[in-house]
């Protein structure tokens, strides 16, 4: 008879723009290849076909829409993303190491966009409430100062359309991530992003450690 399939991890990054979250996770896909762990690697907004279509038009500096329609169709690419990427992936036993997840959702359009209003903070918590079926089991928040981030950002490509906010969005994003790590401390881990890149996989991976055992 063969063991049942060991559910995979769920392990999402977070953090305000240029903390360098696609570093960090490289560096971990690198320790988990080493591992021999299967596992995908996905992104928010994203992830799926149809995800990607709505990624493309949530990024475009030409969209012009409301606080609420961007909610929504965050929600509505983490809905697909969801059904068919990451809840196949975990059945099967792999891990998911996701670029972003609901802790953007209540810092971008809770904070970035809602200044932390309580009604839109009532209204995100529900479309977890209702279609979010599985959060993260571990949440690192890559901690950097905004606007050190946001130099090493403004050296990237052209800036979308979040990355063209000024710095008091990014300000609130930033507050938005730290109310969400101390609502939730046990799955929101604090990651100092400051150092070189190999310290701060070193960091990340003695948290994923604790994952395993
Ligand atoms: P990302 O590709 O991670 O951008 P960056 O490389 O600049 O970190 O994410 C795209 C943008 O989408 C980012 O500016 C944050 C925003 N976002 C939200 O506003 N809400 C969300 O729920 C998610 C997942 C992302």
């Amino acid at each position: 008879m063969s063991a049942a399939i060991q559910p995979g991890r769920f392990i999402s990054f977070e953090g305000t723009e240029g903390v360098g979250k696609s570093t960090a996770i490289d560096n971990l896909c690198v320790r988990l290849d080493a591992e021999g762990v299967a596992y995908i690697k996905t992104r928010e907004p994203g992830g799926s076909p149809f995800a990607e279509q709505l990624r493309s038009l949530l990024l475009d500096v030409k969209t012009q829409i409301n606080d609420d329609t961007e909610l929504l169709l965050m929600f509505a690419a983490r809905s697909d993303h969801l059904q068919q990427v990451i809840l196949p992936a975990l059945a099967a036993g792999q891990w998911v190491i996701c670029d972003r997840f609901v802790d953007s959702s209540v810092a971008y359009q809770g904070y970035g966009r809602g200044h932390g209003d309580a009604q839109m903070l009532a209204k995100i918590d529900s479309l977890i409430d209702r279609f979010v079926p599985t959060l993260p089991d571990l949440t690192l928040w890559l901690d950097l100062p905004v606007q050190e981030g946001m130099q090493r950002a403004q050296k990237r490509s052209a800036a979308d359309r979040f990355e063209q906010q000024q710095l008091d969005f990014f300000d609130r994003v930033y507050q938005g991530f730290q109310a969400q790590q101390q609502a939730h401390p046990q799955r929101i881990q604090r990651v100092d992003a400051a150092g070189d890149a190999e310290q701060v996989a070193s960091r990340i991976w003695a948290l994923v450690q604790e994952l395993r055992a």
